[in-house]
């Protein structure tokens, strides 16, 4: 399987703010999902591993990716559905994330905390107290600073970090870095095709053209991709 459409009604909850570029919150196609799922899942299950950092330049899918991720039934199954997703973003609202982290660990209301501190202790506290495992996924974290207000300490606790600056993820031994590949020639051309035309295969009388200025236009990132098929909507029959 190299691609695969996903329902909205699958797509995570993700509980923190929406975009502000102009891309759809929910794409109705992926592609090349398969062997990266295969890849985060073999460190995701993997004991000795705790934090993983997905890292990419932006655009490249990294929050597709983990949003999907929460939506896998092999990942809800290994996390008893204890899968968390935060938008963290340049300037979060840290306490705000805490409180939701809380809620959705402890799946009741608690909105108290003195500060960001306090959050991150009592937290740290009740997941230490508990042996449920949970993965926290924590989208387009920015600065270590900002990470470390986010991170749990416990065995059973994981946490799938996005980030664009691989810097941001600490060095140690439980930690593992993933960069996120760009896509290949025949899903980059699938995922252009599908924006353009609606198809999500190209035809075998495509312009040589076209096909060459999306190689050299867009490479393999997932939102050039988008954007350029978009733009050319309607366009061209060829596209
Ligand atoms: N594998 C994929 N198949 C189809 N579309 C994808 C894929 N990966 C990403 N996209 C689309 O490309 C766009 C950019 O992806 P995404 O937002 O996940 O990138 P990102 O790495 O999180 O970017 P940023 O660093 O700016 O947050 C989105 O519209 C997304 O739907
Ligand atoms: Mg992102």
């Amino acid at each position: 399987m190299d691609s695969e459409f996903l329902d909205n009604s699958e797509m995570a909850d993700d509980f923190t703010h929406s975009r502000d570029d102009n891309v759809s919150e929910k794409p109705q196609f992926y592609v090349g999902l398969e062997k990266r799922f295969a890849d985060l899942k073999g460190l995701l299950f993997h004991n000795q591993v705790s934090v993983i950092g997905v890292h990419c330049m932006g655009g490249g899918g990294k929050t597709a990716l983990a949003l999907s991720l929460c939506n896998d039934l092999q990942v809800k199954d290994y996390f008893h559905n204890n899968v968390i997703f935060a938008r963290v973003s340049q300037s979060p609202d840290l306490n705000g994330i805490l409180e939701t982290i809380w809620e959705k660990i402890t799946r009741s209301k608690r909105t108290e905390f003195k500060d960001v501190e306090d959050a991150h202790t009592e937290l740290q506290q009740f997941i230490l107290h508990q042996s449920k495992p949970i993965l926290i996924i924590l989208d387009d974290v920015w600065s270590k600073e900002i990470l470390e207000k986010l991170l749990f300490e416990d065995s059973g606790c994981k946490t799938l970090i996005t980030t664009k600056d691989k810097s941001t993820i600490p060095t140690n031994p439980s930690t593992q870095l993933y960069h996120l590949p760009l896509l290949g020639p025949k899903d980059a051309l699938s995922l252009f095709s599908f924006w353009a035309t609606g198809q999500t295969s190209i035809s075998s009388d495509t312009d040589a053209n076209i096909m060459q200025e999306v190689e050299s236009k867009c490479g393999g990132l997932p939102l050039a991709l988008k954007l350029f098929g978009s733009s050319l909507q309607g366009e061209s029959q060829d596209a």
